[in-house]
């Protein structure tokens, strides 16, 4: 797939000229990958204006033909499947088997999306269990909902995007996708392969920028009857401000927590550990961040995991043995050594790791004796940095996996099926993996999560639900 030099906005079914334009660069290599358009709050009106048209046609096609159009561009996404990792390597600096494991996953999300495009059904409602309700036949059914706004996250810039646009097809809605202004492209892609794959001119519409007033148009235009966001929780926190009585999904991060029971195998479970706190350079929302050990497995664990980490190798996104690349941004990269240094000052220690190299590199850190005040503890780190805690018993360590504000997901390892449970029904989190890291994620599971970590659910049916309508309909008989 041949890259443009220069991408415009993608509305109505063509491209159309910005006034702006702005240089996208890699972030391993600074090279200039193309210009994008950064579109203003007028070329956001247009671009909503253009989904809100195209709804009157699409809200009212079949589920059979919305099905197909998404099995179709599954297999066009599967077919170039190499070209667009390398898509993805280079604009978000992913590690080339990460990006390709990327686009496996969305190929699965958009399978998902046209199978549960023929699921979207009501019930029959028993009107007459109600005194008043006796002649009355009651059945619900699922309906659009009309324009979505999807803002996602430069992290995984093909499947979450899927995620949203995916479901939002299947429910019989338009969209407005705003892709990360750090990794454009795989969003504006999309544009040639839906097109390719018969959907409607209008039906997805794509801007890009980072202008404060296009953001603000996508969530507060009167046509707007829904927004799907994963990012950060500031701007999650201004998306709700401004959306008002609209829907909203809100994926917002966490600090993931697992909790490592006595009597585990140890050593596999350690480089398990590694791969859920180190892949991608630790910018997954839920990537490994704070692992508890019982105190008796405490030193075997530290080496085991210091010497999984040290053997992932640095080097570009485009090299096949490529681990551990360039973080998304000079500003990140400055961010995370800040967090580091700030844990150290209070305490803590380096046990492996805690340097930076050229190109934003950070080698995979491991931090013990961290003070629970330091943001590596409380905050989101989105870096190559995991924090390790011993605890003596089981309740304390559920007691401090909750103190976090975030609650997305959250893993156990134990050979206890009583604390099994136990963690299942306490641990404040969207989703609890028992025997797995919680870095763990299958497309077609609901997905979201409490406390800060956001609201709303996706996991592509759980999605279709958030994006329809609920009608009832009731029959005079
Ligand atoms: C995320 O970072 O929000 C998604 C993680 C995943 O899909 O694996």
């Amino acid at each position: 797939m041949k890259l443009q030099e220069c991408y415009g906005l993608w509305m109505s079914g063509q491209w159309h000229k910005a006034g702006k334009y702005k240089d996208l660069y890699n972030p391993y290599s600074g090279e200039v990958l193309a210009r994008i358009a950064q579109a203003d709050a007028s070329e956001g009106v247009r671009a909503i204006e253009a989904a809100h048209e195209a709804f009157a046609v699409f809200g009212r096609m079949s589920a059979y033909q919305r099905s197909e159009i998404l099995y179709r561009v599954a297999g066009l996404i599967d077919e170039r499947r190499e070209e667009l990792a390398r898509v993805t390597a280079m604009e978000a600096a992913k590690p080339l088997k990460a990006a390709r494991g990327e686009i496996a996953r969305t190929v699965e999300t958009y399978r998902f999306a046209a199978e549960a495009a023929k699921q979207v059904t009501g019930e029959q409602v028993a009107m007459d269990a109600a005194e008043g309700g006796h002649q009355h036949f009651g059945f619900t059914i699922r309906v659009p909902i009309g324009v979505v706004t999807a803002i996602t996250p430069f992290n995984f810039p093909f499947n979450l995007v899927a995620h949203k646009v995916g479901p939002a097809l299947a429910a019989g809605n338009t969209i407005v996708l705003k892709p990360a202004e750090q990794t454009p492209l795989s969003g504006l892609l999309l544009a040639g392969l839906f097109q390719e794959a018969g959907l409607p001119a209008g039906v997805l519409n794509i801007v890009t920028g980072e202008g404060a007033e296009l953001g603000e148009v996508l969530t507060t235009h009167p046509l707007v009857r829904k927004i799907s966001f994963t990012g950060s929780y500031a701007v999650g926190q201004l998306i709700q401000r401004q959306a008002g009585l609209r829907r909203t999904t809100l994926e917002l991060g966490s600090n993931a927590a697992l909790i490592i029971d006595e009597n585990t195998d140890i050593a596999a479970v350690a480089a398990r550990c590694v791969s859920g706190a180190f892949a991608y350079n630790g910018q997954v929302c839920i990537s490994l961040q704070r692992i508890l050990v019982h105190q008796s497995l405490y030193e075997e664990f530290k080496q085991h995991f210091v010497t999984a980490a040290a053997k992932l190798i640095t080097g570009s996104p485009l090299e096949e043995a490529t681990d551990v690349t360039s973080l998304i941004s000079e500003k990140a990269a400055d961010r995370i050594m800040n967090w580091i240094g700030e844990a150290v000052a209070g305490g803590a220690v380096i046990e492996t790791g805690g340097l930076r190299s050229a190109r934003n590199i950070i080698a995979p850190t491991l931090l013990t004796q961290v003070p629970r005040s330091a943001k590596v503890w409380t905050e989101e780190i989105f870096g190559p940095v995991a924090v390790l805690l011993p605890f003596d018993h089981w309740e304390e360590a559920i007691r401090e996996v909750n103190s976090s504000r975030y609650g997305l997901m959250a893993g156990v390892y134990t050979s206890d099926i009583k604390r099994a449970f136990e963690a299942a029904r306490e641990l404040e989190a969207g989703g609890v993996v028992v025997n797995d890291i919680p870095t763990f994620r299958v497309d077609h599971m609901p997905y979201g999560g409490v406390k800060d970590s956001g609201k709303g659910t996706e996991g592509v049916a759980y999605a279709v639900q958030e994006m329809t309508q609920l009608k009832l309909i009731s029959f005079n008989v």
